[in-house]
């Protein structure tokens, strides 16, 4: 498949059509940012690193029958997916306290709710991603109920298959956001990526960060703590193939 104009320059990837209107290419930058944008650097090999813990996991969570946009890595660093319709929406699924919802309500982090916390963003840094409820999704037209259900539905679906898998490489799933949209058929499907971009992960014994909380929070060793994650997760992999 060819790689034609470039559709979305985004902080950590770029989405480019190909010669067929169903699919895109999507290349993960080694570009790192945090707080909107302000926090600025880069992570050698982030990029390959986030494009084959994201093919891991959305493979895996293929095999559990959610449907995701991946078709395929074309090499290190670039993705075939299905082209959708995105919904400007961020959803957030929390296992643990940690983040900002430590900081807004005060909880140690680390402290496990009663059960998982859902939370719905607006998708725009220029507001910085702003928390909404259902009623605003409904009212202002960014979701109809029934999609919003189906995508509750999916994030419960997700979130145990996610734990389940990552059981297994003695990592806590603490926190993850994700993204879906509709395809060419109006089927509605998850899109983006799940990684340590996007994710909390800690290591289940130690509790030690393997996610972006080490570059936000100036810990270091964050090339490694990626590389971490990613190599548990294709040692896994490869046991099981
Ligand atoms: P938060 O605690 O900063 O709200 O983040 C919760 C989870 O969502 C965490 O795993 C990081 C992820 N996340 C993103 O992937 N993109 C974002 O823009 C934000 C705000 C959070």
């Amino acid at each position: 498949m060819e790689k034609r104009e470039l559709l979305y320059d985004g902080k950590a990837k770029q989405i480019f059509a190909t010669d067929d209107p169903k699919y895109v290419i999507m290349n993960y930058k080694d570009d790192a940012s945090a707080y909107y944008g302000v926090k600025k650097s880069s992570i050698k090999d982030k990029g390959m690193m986030n494009c084959h813990i994201s093919e891991i996991i959305f493979n895996y969570l293929q095999k559990c029958g959610i449907k995701t946009h991946l078709v395929k890595c074309i090499d290190d660093n670039n993705m075939l997916c299905r082209r959708v319709k995105a919904i400007p929406l961020e959803f957030i699924v929390r296992n643990l306290i940690a983040g900002s919802l430590a900081r807004r309500l005060d909880i140690q982090e680390g402290t496990m709710p009663q059960s998982p916390i859902y939370e719905i963003c607006l998708k725009s840094d220029l507001l910085r991603d702003p928390m909404i409820n259902r009623f605003h999704v409904k009212a202002l037209g960014y979701a109809t109920d029934e999609t919003l259900d189906a995508i509750l539905k999916m994030l419960k679906q997700v979130n145990e298959a996610l734990q389940k898998l990552f059981r297994q490489v003695d990592i806590d799933v603490v926190d993850f956001k994700l993204e879906f949209g509709f395809d060419n058929d109006g089927e509605l499907i998850l899109i983006d990526e799940i990684s340590p971009d996007t994710a909390r992960f800690w290591d289940s014994n130690s509790k030690e960060i393997l996610d972006s909380d080490r570059f936000r929070r100036d810990l270091g060793q964050v090339e490694e703590a990626y590389h971490e994650v990613l190599d548990r997760l294709q040692k896994l992999t490869s046991n099981l193939d």
